[in-house]
């Protein structure tokens, strides 16, 4: 029998002083019922609580953990890393070196800036989309999660030209109104409205493979004809590949795709657990950048250096034989098995451990079982931490 009596204890406390005693709302378990345990250590494969309590981990850090919990080789990198300091606020060579990685793994990335999340990378690539076009209106997909941007906060109206209202209170509605939200996978629908308004739209932002709802596998010529109609109106396309970038292929799922995005977003996995995002595309845009151009973006810890070495240690591991085709290979196994028992319970279907299997098996298989309609959204959610 499992005993949460100290998880219980540090919750109540964590109410008194933080908001929802979370902070970050996913951490509340509220959408899969339960209070949250607190982790006291995680290493490999598993995560362990402030109760003793052993767990298979299957949301590793909601993504960044792609190599498991403190591998050791990382952790002699943080090492050697922290003990030349952490942040200086001038340059320093490691930043020229990962720019030159990260350009080197992602072929549509010419330049590239570095910031410290997923949020901030779609966020300024979204100003400098709409700096660069000269234009406000952005166009984002159902379904398609992009953190907590002020104008990608947005859900969908009821019709497809219907214009977003906020989904947060504190945003204003002006900030909204110039973005509208479509259903993924529908050609009809975004044809229609670049029809009519294309000439305004400053960029697309999509997940290339949406995993924030679910799982909903694109349709390529859906994704074929955003990268046509994005040209021929002159708006910027951008790959959210947070959740995708470094992950199911080095150069993300614009690589598995075949699909070259005018700007892509990184997060997740960059960091390896560390706090790192970074935004890059066409160094024409690119170049529109304070100090070169209008748009302003910066940051006192951007390109800080202690994830870097960190960052290096990560990617040699996944360029290695055993990195991402190996892991694609268990991953495939490991979902066959996950499939099999879920038939059997009646329980929650679908965590992040299920959307980094399902997609990771992409390239040999085009998608496999998991294309039951283009519109898949496998089906409840969860957050599955299973006990050893
Ligand atoms: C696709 C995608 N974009 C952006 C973000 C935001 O990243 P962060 O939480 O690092 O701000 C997330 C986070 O879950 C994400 O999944």
């Amino acid at each position: 029998m499992m005993s949460h009596e100290k998880s219980q204890e540090l919750f109540e406390r964590a109410l008194k002083f933080i908001p929802g005693g979370v902070n970050s709302p996913v951490r509340a378990f509220r959408a899969v019922g339960g209070t949250p345990f607190f982790a006291r250590a995680c290493r490999g494969a598993c995560l362990e609580d402030v109760d003793g309590n052993v767990y298979v981990d299957y949301v590793c850090t909601w993504g960044p953990a792609i190599l498991g919990h403190a591998p050791e080789e990382v952790k002699q990198a943080l090492r050697e890393t922290l003990e030349g300091g952490t942040s200086f606020g001038v340059p320093g060579p490691l930043e020229v070196e990962m720019a030159t990685r990260i350009c080197q793994a992602v072929p549509s990335v010419e330049k590239v800036r570095m910031c410290n999340s997923g949020t901030e990378a779609t966020m300024s690539a979204i100003r400098l989309a709409r700096g660069y076009t000269k234009r406000n209106r952005i166009i984002k997909f159902e379904g398609c999660y992009h953190g907590h941007v002020d104008a990608l906060l947005v859900k969908a109206g009821s019709g497809a030209l219907t214009l977003g209202c906020p989904d947060s209170a504190g945003i204003p509605e002006a900030v909204a109104a110039d973005t509208i939200c479509l259903p993924f996978n529908d050609g009809e629908a975004f044809s229609r409205v670049m029809t009519e308004m294309g000439e305004s739209v400053a960029c697309v932002i999509l997940e290339p493979i949406p995993a924030n709802a679910g799982l909903i596998l694109p349709d390529p010529e859906f994704l074929a004809l955003l990268r046509k109609l994005t040209q021929e109106y002159g708006a910027v396309l951008i790959f959210d590949e947070v959740m995708t970038g470094f992950r199911l292929a080095k150069g993300g799922a614009q690589e598995i795709l075949g699909i070259r995005p005018d700007l892509s977003a990184f997060g997740k996995v960059i960091g390896g657990g560390l706090p790192v995002g970074a935004f890059g595309g066409r160094a024409e845009i690119m170049d529109v950048l304070a100090p070169l151009g209008p748009v302003y973006q910066a940051g006192t810890l951007s390109g800080n250096l202690w994830p870097w070495r960190r960052v290096a240690r990560n990617w040699r591991c996944c360029s290695n034989k055993t990195g991402l085709s190996g892991w694609r290979k268990s991953g495939g196994s490991w979902r066959k098995c996950f499939v099999e028992h879920s038939r059997q319970v009646d329980g929650p279907g679908l965590l992040t451990g299920w959307v980094r299997c399902s997609v990771s098996i992409l390239p040999g298989k085009r998608f496999g079982i998991w294309r039951m309609s283009k519109q898949q959204i496998c089906p409840r959610s969860a957050v599955i931490f299973m006990q050893c």
